[in-house]
C-alpha cells in the first residue's frame, strides 16, 4: 500500500510538472479532407465521454461509430459540415483541428480544446479556441495544428466523391489551391462557409504561429461534436487574456515518464 502511495504522489508530482503537452507554441495550417476524423472511433471513449459526432455523405449524423471511413476504407462515415470554422468577431472565432503535440499522442488530445493567440502571419492579436477532433501525422517532430477549413488539399478525393464535383477543380488530389475569396464560390455549397472563413477572418495566411494554451471546452464546440473528455473538469476556461507562454522540450521525457508511473499504480492497485 505504501509502494502505491508512493507511485501514485510521483505520477502526480510529474503530471503537475509535465504541463508542456497543454501549453507551448506551434504552428498551424488548413486542411479538409471530408474523412471521419480520428477523434470519432468508438475505442477512444475509454477517455472520452462519446466520439466526435460523423455525418453520412447527406449530412446527417450518423449513429455507428464503428463505420469506416469514406475516404479509402469504403465505409460511410464522413466529417459533419458543422465543423468548419466560424467567426464570432473580427478578433475571435471557433474551430475544429487537427492536432500533434510534439512529446503528446491522442490519448492527449482528442477532444482537448486549446486558446490559441496567433503571433505573426497578420494574425497578431486573434485569438480562436479549438476543439482537437482529429490528429495530424504531417511532421512529428513539430507541434502543429491543422484548423478543418475547406478549400485545402482533398488528398484521398474524399470530397470529390462525396459531392460528385471537383469543385470548380479546387478538390481532390490533383485540386489546385484557392487564391482569392471568389474562388470559394466554385466549391459545393456546404463547403463554402469554412472557406469564406479563411479569407475574411484568416486572411488567407499561411501556416501562422501561435501560442497555445489547454481549456476547459466551451459548449459551444462540444455541443457540435458531442464530445467531452473525462479529464476536462480538471482545466479552467478561457479567461480571454493572451496565454504567456515560455516554450520548452521537456513534454517527451516527461509525458513517458507519466505513462509508465500511472500505469505502474495501477498493475499495483490490482495487488493490494
Ligand atoms: C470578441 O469575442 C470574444 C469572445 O466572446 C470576446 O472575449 C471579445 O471581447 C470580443 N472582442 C470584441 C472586439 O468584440
Ligand atoms: C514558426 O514556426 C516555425 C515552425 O515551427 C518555426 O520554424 C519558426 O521559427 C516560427 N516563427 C516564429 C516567428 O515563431
Ligand atoms: C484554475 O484556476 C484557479 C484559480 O485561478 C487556479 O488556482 C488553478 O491552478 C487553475 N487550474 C489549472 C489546471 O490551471
Amino acid at each position: 500500500m505504501a509502494i502505491l502511495q508512493a507511485v501514485l504522489l510521483l505520477a502526480t508530482v510529474v503530471r503537475v510538472f509535465a504541463v508542456d503537452k497543454y501549453e507551448g507554441t506551434g504552428s498551424t495550417g488548413l486542411y479538409w479532407d471530408c474523412c471521419k476524423p480520428s477523434c470519432s472511433w468508438k475505442e477512444k471513449t475509454d477517455w472520452l465521454t462519446h466520439p466526435v459526432q460523423t455525418c453520412q455523405k447527406d449530412d446527417s449524423p450518423l449513429g455507428d461509430f464503428t463505420a469506416g471511413s469514406a475516404c479509402g476504407q469504403g465505409g460511410s462515415a464522413y466529417v459533419c459540415n458543422n465543423q468548419q470554422p466560424w467567426a464570432v468577431n473580427d478578433t475571435f472565432s471557433y474551430g475544429f483541428i487537427s492536432a500533434f503535440i510534439v512529446g503528446a499522442s491522442e490519448l492527449d488530445w482528442c477532444c482537448s480544446c486549446y486558446e490559441l493567440s496567433f503571433i505573426n502571419g497578420g494574425l497578431q492579436g486573434k485569438r480562436m479556441i479549438v476543439q482537437a477532433s482529429n490528429t495530424g501525422y504531417d511532421d512529428p517532430k513539430r507541434t502543429i495544428f491543422g484548423v478543418g477549413a475547406p478549400g485545402e488539399k482533398d488528398y484521398a478525393d474524399g470530397c470529390m466523391n462525396r459531392y460528385d464535383s471537383d469543385g470548380g477543380g479546387f478538390l481532390g488530389k490533383e485540386g489546385r489551391p484557392l487564391t482569392k475569396r471568389s474562388d470559394c464560390e466554385s466549391l459545393p455549397r456546404p463547403l463554402q462557409q469554412g472557406c469564406f472563413w479563411r479569407f475574411d477572418w484568416f486572411l488567407d495566411a499561411f501556416k501562422p504561429n501561435m501560442t497555445f494554451q489547454r481549456v476547459k471546452c466551451p459548449k459551444a464546440l462540444t455541443d457540435v461534436t458531442g464530445c467531452i473528455r473525462k479529464d476536462d473538469a480538471t482545466f479552467n476556461a478561457s479567461t480571454g487574456g493572451v496565454p504567456s507562454v515560455a516554450p520548452s522540450s521537456r513534454g517527451e521525457s516527461f509525458g513517458t515518464l507519466t505513462t509508465v508511473l500511472i500505469l505502474a499504480a495501477w498493475a499495483l492497485s490490482f495487488n493490494v
